[in-house]
């Protein structure tokens, strides 16, 4: 399972990058007013920061202006992934764009049927949002379920990367599932890393080595 870190926070991605666990980054608009930073800018300097795709976001509503605009977020680097909103103009130009051999990441997803079209439309990933379907009492993983229960069944190639993900529970339900990647908020991939039992066996392990009086170096 590939681990995105979604922000467009430099600072969290240089950090999170230097782990080696890091395969990629999604951004979005809101991501990118939260960070206060020039959009073409700070996009081209965390294409810089991870080897994987950057997930950059196309404004427009209608197709010719999101090729446009696709145009120029393609300019910035080669790891540059086009995300696009799951609507008939996003999924025209996720068609075109998949054609010139572009990645592209169709986003909002929040039904199986769209999941459906995006894949059909040739995208490289589906980002269906689990916590904004949980949020209004929907259960988020359901419809992971059933994306990839439907990509099995016609074999299609478009990764299920799993967004709005807001804690460790959604990521190993995703990975039990079998998605391909989870997009997370810099502060859920380290609580990956956390565990109680971790720290106190840590702090036993650090008080008894202490009595020793021993050093390794
Ligand atoms: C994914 O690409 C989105 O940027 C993101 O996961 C949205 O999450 P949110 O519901 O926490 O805003």
């Amino acid at each position: 399972m590939k681990f995105f870190a979604d922000t467009a926070d430099v600072a969290e991605i240089a950090d999170l990058a230097a782990t080696g666990l890091l395969d990629g980054v999604t951004t979005n608009p809101s991501l990118i007013a939260k960070s206060g930073r020039n959009f073409l800018e700070v996009v081209k300097e965390i294409c810089g920061l991870v080897e994987g795709p950057v997930s950059a976001e196309v404004v427009a509503p209608d197709h010719a202006t999101m090729m446009k605009e696709a145009a120029v977020l393609r300019a910035l680097a080669p790891n540059i992934c086009i995300k696009l909103p799951l609507t008939i103009d996003g999924l025209k130009t996720c068609k075109a764009l998949t054609a010139e051999g572009v990645k592209t990441n169709v986003t909002l997803c929040f039904s199986a049927n769209q999941a459906l079209l995006a894949a059909k439309a040739g995208a490289t990933y589906i980002s269906p949002f689990v916590g904004r379907l949980d949020d209004i009492g929907h259960d988020g993983m359901e419809l992971i379920q059933d994306i990839r229960t439907i990509y099995d069944n016609y074999d299609f190639q478009t990764e299920i990367l799993v967004a709005s993900v807001r804690s460790p529970v959604h990521v190993l339900a995703a990975a039990r599932i079998g998605a391909d990647v989870a997009t997370m908020p810099p502060a859920v991939i380290r609580q990956l890393a956390n565990h109680a039992l971790t720290d106190k066996g840590l702090a036993a392990f650090e008080a008894d080595w202490a009595k020793t009086g021993q050093s390794i170096l």
